[in-house]
């Protein structure tokens, strides 16, 4: 039976969130609600489910399984505790939008409070849920790339001087980590994603003189090297329409191993896989001229539209919920993003310490649950 969902904040990404649940038949939409009432009115309306001004009017008149919670607020991330904890405290499993929260000591709390009450809290960390993503997690799982050695991944939004337009916006205006808070999440969790726990962070930041000369705060630039729990080391460059990336499109992300490498182009579109080379296959390093590789073989998704990742992202977290998943099976979880925001304080410490070493803050331990072994 499809789980009876409720979403929180109907503006652009809760209208987003509304018709990926209107098209998944593991879905079962419900109500809308949003403090602007006339923004959950009108897409309500449009869905043909039920509008409330607040979640507390919602959760009292709906039977919900599960919680959307799309707001926003400062650096993006600063309406998300209040209703996620309310949602929780009503017993519901709840999808968050990303950042968790843009406040270490909340993020932390929705986390532990979702294990306490044994429900799921997922994060929309979507940028994983594409298809050049899942070859390259086959990669991984057949042995293909072997022991990690690093990962290099480059993320942020084409721009230069000539198409910069200072932001007035309320949610960045006056915050100096908007970027980092806002946007470091995705490629953190996809970081993680492939090559696991990040126990060191070193990060330097800036903004182009562009930015400075019209009195912006925001750190747009953020170079930062890390070390896996694995051994493996890894670096993010990300930049909020500062420059535009070359090779790889707005992002892409490579990871290298003792058997194999892979790179993701563009998030949605291609993923290409270099064999390192071999004594036993077409890759002999003896047929290979100084400088050359081996034949990548290249896999085009066909799609080019990032806004796939969004039903994606949510069909995987209604499939967990409805499959009762063991809690910490659930794919992207809430303490998944809390990795990603407790990487995205280090660096900021590293940061403001001039690039210090930092090991970011251990995560909460999983304990297992006896029932699902
Ligand atoms: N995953 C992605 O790729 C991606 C992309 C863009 C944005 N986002 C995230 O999506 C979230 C929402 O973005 P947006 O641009 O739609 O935000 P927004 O600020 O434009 O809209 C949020 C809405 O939530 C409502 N709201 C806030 N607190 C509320 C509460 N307690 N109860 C009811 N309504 C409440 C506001 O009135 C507003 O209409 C942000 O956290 C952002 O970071 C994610």
């Amino acid at each position: 039976m499809a789980l009876r969902v409720g979403i929180v904040g109907a503006r652009g990404i809760g209208g987003n969130h509304a018709s990926a649940h209107m098209e998944d038949e593991l879905s079962d939409l419900v109500a809308i609600c949003d403090a602007r009432k006339e923004r959950s009115d009108e897409l309500a309306a449009k869905h043909g489910v039920k509008s409330y001004a607040t979640l507390r009017e919602m959760l009292a008149n709906e039977e919900l399984d599960v919680v959307d919670v799309c707001t926003g607020g400062n650096e993006n991330g600063s309406w998300h505790f209040e209703p996620v904890m309310e949602a929780l405290e009503a017993g519901r499993h709840v999808l968050v939008e990303k950042p968790i929260s843009n406040d270490i000591t909340e993020a932390r709390e929705m986390v532990a409070r979702a294990a306490e009450l044994d429900l799921y809290l997922g994060c929309n960390l979507n940028h994983y849920f594409t298809k050049p993503a899942e070859k390259a997690d086959e990669y991984l799982r057949e042995g293909m790339i072997g022991e990690l050695g690093y990962c290099v991944h480059r993320m942020g939004f084409p721009g230069g001087e000539a198409s910069y337009v200072p932001s007035d916006a309320p949610r960045s205006r006056e915050f100096p980590y908007f970027h980092v808070k806002a946007f470091l999440h995705h490629p953190f969790s996809i970081m993680r994603h492939f090559c696991g726990d990040i126990t060191h962070v070193q990060a330097f930041m800036d903004r182009p003189g562009f930015r400075r000369n019209a009195g912006e705060l925001m750190v747009s630039v953020n170079s930062i090297h890390v070390k896996f729990a694995n051994g493996a080391v890894g670096y993010l460059l990300s930049q909020r329409g500062d420059y535009t990336f070359g090779l790889g499109g707005w992002w892409s992300v490579e990871v290298a191993g003792s058997k194999g490498t892979f790179c993701i182009e563009n998030c949605v579109e291609k993923v290409s896989y270099w064999p390192a080379p071999n004594p036993e296959d077409a890759a002999q390093p003896q047929n290979l001229g100084l400088g050359q590789s081996p034949e990548p073989v290249v896999t085009e998704s066909g799609v080019t539209d990032f806004g796939t990742t969004f039903p994606n992202r949510i069909h995987a977290f209604l499939e967990d919920v409805t499959n009762s998943v063991p809690r910490e099976k659930l794919r992207a979880s809430g303490r998944d993003a809390l990795a990603a925001l407790e990487y995205t304080f280090a660096a900021i410490e590293s940061y403001e310490e001039g690039g210090v070493l930092v090991r970011p803050a251990p995560l909460p331990t999983l304990k297992g649950d006896p029932l699902a072994q």
